[in-house]
């Protein structure tokens, strides 16, 4: 059985790598982060301060809370830094080589119980689990954006990952405040195997239907109960990362439902990507 997770390692303080190790260090666990310059590191960490002393000014917690948080942050360019880390979280770049190549390093550098974890949406957890000897100390464990407001943690097992690593994750992600469920490692894992060809249905009626997208999401708000309406949810995740994870939906599974439709492309294409740019489906201030 692997020991008490006391330290986490967390390879990619992009936007979900400084979103888990934030949830780590609220969570009382001491985070090795690791980016590619000190001074992405540091952004991140700005990043994380910052999420955290709004907390502080909206009463969800005590300065003192938030200063010991950060005390548990370590920032390094190094991977050979996360070398006494119980549980590694990679939260880099979708890319598979990259990842494998993490992996392999990351194999050499912790010790022999550690636990491996990625946070890829759409990649095989079985091909990267395979880049290492270990593959039975490796899981994915699926962090939702943003992962500090998002209580879902997918943990997904491979065919290769032994019993107690897979409920080591989860007991993990519990630990930490979060809602786990237990997966295969199958594309698209649960929530996005389901959600993202149902949001590209609801585009394609956009077209079919020639209704409006805000009536769309009146629609489905008031007739379905969803607490958002699908344009305004896909405006919050990005479409640029929608449109991504669909492709990889559609190219692992070949159903013609997870290809995106046009009218997300095209709005790819126009810098149009939601929220973050201002303007998608909506306009935003
Ligand atoms: N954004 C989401 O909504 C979301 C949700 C769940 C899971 N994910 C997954 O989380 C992972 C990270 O996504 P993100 O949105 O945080 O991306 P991001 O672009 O915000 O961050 C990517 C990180 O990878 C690092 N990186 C880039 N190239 C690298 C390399 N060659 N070697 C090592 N590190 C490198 C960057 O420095 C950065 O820290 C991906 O696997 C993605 O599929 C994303």
């Amino acid at each position: 059985m692997p020991g008490e997770i006391s330290r986490v390692g967390v390879v990619g303080l992009g936007t979900m790598g400084a979103g888990i190790a934030q949830v780590c260090l609220q969570g009382g666990v001491e985070v090795v982060g690791r980016e590619v310059s000190a001074e992405l590191g540091e952004q991140a960490a700005g990043r994380i301060g910052h999420f955290l002393t709004r907390a502080v000014e909206k009463g969800r917690m005590e300065q003192a809370e938030r200063d010991a948080a950060m005390a548990r942050l370590r920032l390094t360019t190094d991977l050979s830094d996360l070398a006494g880390c119980d549980l590694v979280v990679e939260a880099a770049f979708e890319d598979l080589d990259v990842k494998r190549e993490l992996f392999a390093e990351l194999d050499r550098v912790v010790g022999a119980d550690a636990i491996l974890a990625t946070n890829t949406s759409a990649l095989s957890v079985t091909e990267i689990a395979t880049a290492t000897v270990r593959p039975e100390r490796v899981v994915g464990m699926h962090f939702f954006n943003p992962a500090p407001l998002m209580a879902l943690v997918e943990i997904a097992r491979t065919e290769l990952t032994a019993d107690d690593v897979f409920e080591a994750a989860y007991a993990f992600a519990e630990r930490v405040g979060k809602t786990p469920i237990r997966c295969h490692d199958t594309p698209g894992f649960v929530v996005n195997r389901v959600l993202i060809p149902l949001l590209n249905d609801c585009v394609r009626v956009l077209d079919e239907a020639r209704v409006t997208p805000e009536d769309l999401d009146k629609g489905m708000k008031h007739g379905s109960g969803w607490p958002l309406g699908p344009c305004e949810l896909l405006d919050l995740i990005g479409i640029d990362i929608h449109v991504h994870a669909s492709e990889a939906l559609h190219a692992a599974l070949g159903e013609p439902r997870m290809a995106p439709p046009p009218r997300l492309v095209a709005l790819v294409e126009a810098g149009r990507l939601g929220k973050k740019t201002g303007r998608g489906f909506f306009e935003y201030d």
